[in-house]
């Protein structure tokens, strides 16, 4: 069976896009392959040395996954911090990556340029530490959204260059399995783009009744169709991508009607897409509260992964060291 693995920094709650982007593809990955989806908290501190309750926001993370339906029986959850041989593996690909290349990378830049106080060497070689996360299970297929191409890229050419240095084919490529490609692109609600938490658009599977009508009902607009027919503004095409995944079909067809006859009310539609966001959300916001109440839990299903993933972890480390020529 296929490796399959993918890490998520934990910087808060999932949303709508992140349900339907990766989550989505998780529930159905874990059926077909040998998956490893882990929470990135190491990854947290290129960005903060000092993230507020880290272990809280990895819980967080850890209890909205199971909530979704990700089934630590089928795939192995874990928390980065908890498989220390991540990091020495870390230090091996380091030492055959070059400052040249690292500096090249658009998403250092970005970030350096975001934060010129704190250009660490972490996050230089988030790239290193990102295609050990994927190597240390000799992953093939990382589901990964379009921004994460280029570290892909690298996590390809560190796989290849040892390899080379080593004389041996030892890690797979691993192929980026493109989010973008499989999943409905969720909107914001500000008429254009992506829901991101970055945007500042999103709507959180934990976000109460109240506040989804709320969101939804200021979501962008226009003046209505003119002729009957007509094409749907960016805008309004984004609410009834809402439509299409959260009602029904005949709830859609009864506004696309509406549309295409001029007569639709952006009240009524709205209202709609808010009753069905809240129906949708409702039974997995019941039981993320069930999860996050119950640490014990989540504590006993984080360290049953990092058990399975040390396993795992620990095989690929003792092959390198050998292959290095190490003591074993
Ligand atoms: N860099 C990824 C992101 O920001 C998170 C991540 C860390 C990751 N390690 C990974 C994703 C390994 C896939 C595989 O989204």
């Amino acid at each position: 069976m296929e490796t399959v693995v993918s890490g998520i920094r934990p910087t808060g709650n999932l949303h709508l896009g992140n349900y339907f982007g990766a989550v989505k593809s998780f529930l159905q990955m874990q059926n077909e392959y040998n998956c490893y989806f882990f929470i990135a908290d190491w990854h947290s501190l290129t960005t903060s040395p000092k993230p507020e309750n880290i272990i809280k926001s990895a819980h967080t993370i850890l209890a909205e996954y199971l909530a979704c339906g990700i089934d630590p029986e089928k795939a192995t959850i874990y928390i980065q911090s908890d498989v220390k041989e991540v990091l020495e593996l870390y230090l091996y690909l380091n030492m055959n990556a070059y400052l040249g290349e690292m500096e090249r990378c658009t998403t250092f830049k970005e970030k350096a340029r975001k934060q010129p106080d704190n250009v660490n060497a972490g996050l230089l070689t988030y790239p290193t530490l990102m295609a050990a996360d994927i190597l240390i299970h000799k992953g093939v297929k990382v589901p990964v959204g379009k921004d994460q191409e280029q570290n892909m890229e690298m996590a390809r050419k560190f796989a290849r260059r040892f390899n080379m240095i080593y004389g041996k084919e030892f890690f797979p490529e691993p192929a980026s399995f493109s989010l973008a490609a499989q999943a409905v692109k969720i909107p914001g609600l500000d008429g254009s783009g992506k829901m991101g938490k970055s945007e500042g658009n999103c709507i959180y599977l934990m976000d109460d009744a109240e506040t989804i009508r709320k969101k939804v009902m200021k979501a962008v607009t226009d003046s209505g169709p003119t002729e009957p027919n007509s094409p749907k503004p960016e805008a309004i095409q984004n609410l009834f991508t809402f439509l299409d995944i959260v009602s029904t079909k005949d709830t859609y067809s009864y506004f696309d009607e509406k549309w295409n006859d001029c007569s639709i009310r952006y009240g009524d539609l709205k209202k709609q897409i808010a009753a069905d966001i809240v129906a949708f959300n409702a039974p997995i916001r019941e039981r993320i509260t069930e999860y996050s109440s119950n640490t014990d839990l989540l504590n006993k299903i984080a360290k049953r992964g990092a058990e399975k993933a040390h396993e795992s972890a620990n095989k690929t480390i003792r092959e390198i060291r050998e292959i290095i020529g190490f003591r074993s």
